[in-house]
């Protein structure tokens, strides 16, 4: 198992270019099954979930193929097997997302249900109920939810009792195919929503409303081909943006776009941080003096990403003064607290609330990572930390984020990984 040998201390100065959005193509990469033609998607970051991602279309029966850099092709032509096994479901939750589009497509879909989870239940019983609104007949037995709609899944009225941003894409992803119009309350409007609807539309769905909260779909009888490239991905950008405050450096953010993060820049500028907006893919990120205590809880989009609540805290853990940090999102996504502690961080949680105690001055040490955010935070915390800090089963980061290592030794940052 792969660790980082990362020594502290050094500020990051120059350019990064931000990659693809994971969690804009798993579900672009899902999309693919509903058609019969080929789909190419552009800018998929290399990341490990992409990559089961991809194990799990050939399972069902898809060709893939690489184009050139970052692009696949898709072709879905063939779909024999309308399953998403445990095997794959258990190391990715994002999974249950070609449960809509293959009910769609071929009016059956098996999918195993996926466990707990390192940051919460993460159950998909709103996915559940949310096809069956479509007129799916779904069963749950022996770990798998099995769907299915012989002829063909009708138009509906879906208003999720809370949001789910993977919820939102997978009944989407039904809707295109229904018969007549469905409308979706409650949606999430998550950029990569928009992103998914922007290639549907493309593949000749059509759709209104997407990145609001009521999303409008007239279903077609079939969709085609099309060329789509991935948004950039929000969390790599706030991360990078974090990591040069963090190390009192300057960084250039290239490829990006910064009103995705604007909650995050809103934050960071509180704090003491200088971001400026270079033109409207670039941001330059700087921060000279120690950062002032900020609250922050997290939000659906447009509030703050649970997806940088860690990374956050990783940089408020060195601020001047006490900040509570909410987590309103997921249940159980503190598991980073007690490893950020053993690099002399000073936090106590109670409930879903952290309070964080700026410390002068972190220091290195062996930790592990629970999960994909808090290995960045740990990266984050190790990159100012005094000495030299481990750590181990950076597989979770390898879920995320694209060549992590590469890019920040480009911008200067002493890490390596050790086998
Ligand atoms: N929820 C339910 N029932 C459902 C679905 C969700 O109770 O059927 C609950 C969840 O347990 C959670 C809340 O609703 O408490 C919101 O979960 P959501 O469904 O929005 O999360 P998700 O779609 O499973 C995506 C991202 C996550 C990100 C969340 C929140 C992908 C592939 N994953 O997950 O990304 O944290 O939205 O923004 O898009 C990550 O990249 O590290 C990551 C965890």
């Amino acid at each position: 198992m792969d660790s980082f040998r990362i020594a502290g201390g050094v500020p990051l100065h120059g350019e990064v270019r931000i990659s693809g959005a994971k969690n804009s193509a798993l579900p672009a990469l899902a999309a693919c099954l509903l058609t019969d033609e080929s789909v190419i998607l552009h800018r998929i970051p290399s990341v490990r979930d992409i990559a089961t991602m991809q194990s799990l279309l050939e399972y069902t029966g898809a060709a893939i193929s690489t184009c050139s850099d970052n692009a696949l092709r898709v072709d879905a032509s063939r779909l024999d097997r309308p399953e998403a096994p445990y095997d794959v479901v258990k190391t990715m939750r994002a999974s249950s997302l070609v449960l809509g589009p293959l009910v769609a497509r071929t009016g059956r879909a098996r999918v195993s249900m996926p466990g707990g989870c390192a940051i919460g239940a993460r159950p998909i019983n709103l996915h559940v109920a949310a096809l069956e609104q479509l007129g799916a007949t779904i069963e749950q037995s022996h770990g798998y939810v099995e769907a299915i709609a012989p002829h063909g899944l009708q138009g509906g009225h879906v208003h999720f009792d809370r949001i789910t941003v993977t919820g939102t894409e997978d009944v989407l992803m039904a809707a295109v195919l229904a018969k007549g119009e469905t409308v979706i309350r409650n949606a999430a409007r998550e950029p990569e929503v928009k992103d998914l609807a922007d290639l549907l539309v493309k593949m000749g769905a059509k759709i209104e409303g997407a990145g609001t909260s009521i999303i409008r779909i007239q279903g077609v009888e079939r969709l085609h081909g099309a060329r789509h490239a991935i948004i950039p991905d929000r969390i790599e950008t706030g991360t990078f943006a974090l990591a040069a405050a963090m190390t009192h450096g300057e960084l250039t953010i290239a490829d990006c776009f910064p009103e995705h993060i604007a909650a995050l820049v809103f934050k960071m500028e509180q704090a003491g941080a200088d971001i400026e907006q270079l033109d409207s893919h670039t941001l330059r990120v700087r921060c000279a003096r120690r950062p002032k205590s900020i609250d922050m809880a997290t939000e659906e989009y447009p509030g703050f990403a649970t997806d940088l609540q860690a990374q956050y805290m990783a940089w408020m853990s060195t601020a001047q003064g006490i900040s509570f940090i909410t987590e309103t999102i997921f249940e159980n996504r503190f598991m980073h607290v007690l490893e950020l502690a053993r690099l002399g961080a000073n936090i106590r949680t109670e409930g879903r609330q952290a309070i964080v105690a700026g410390e002068n001055e972190l220091t290195g040490a062996q930790v592990i990572a629970s999960d994909l955010r808090a290995s960045a935070s740990l990266v984050l915390a190790a990159l100012v930390a005094r000495g030299e800090t481990i750590i181990d089963r950076v597989y979770h980061m390898d879920r995320g984020y694209e060549r992590i290592e590469e890019k920040l030794a480009g911008v200067g940052a002493k890490i390596e990984r050790i086998q």
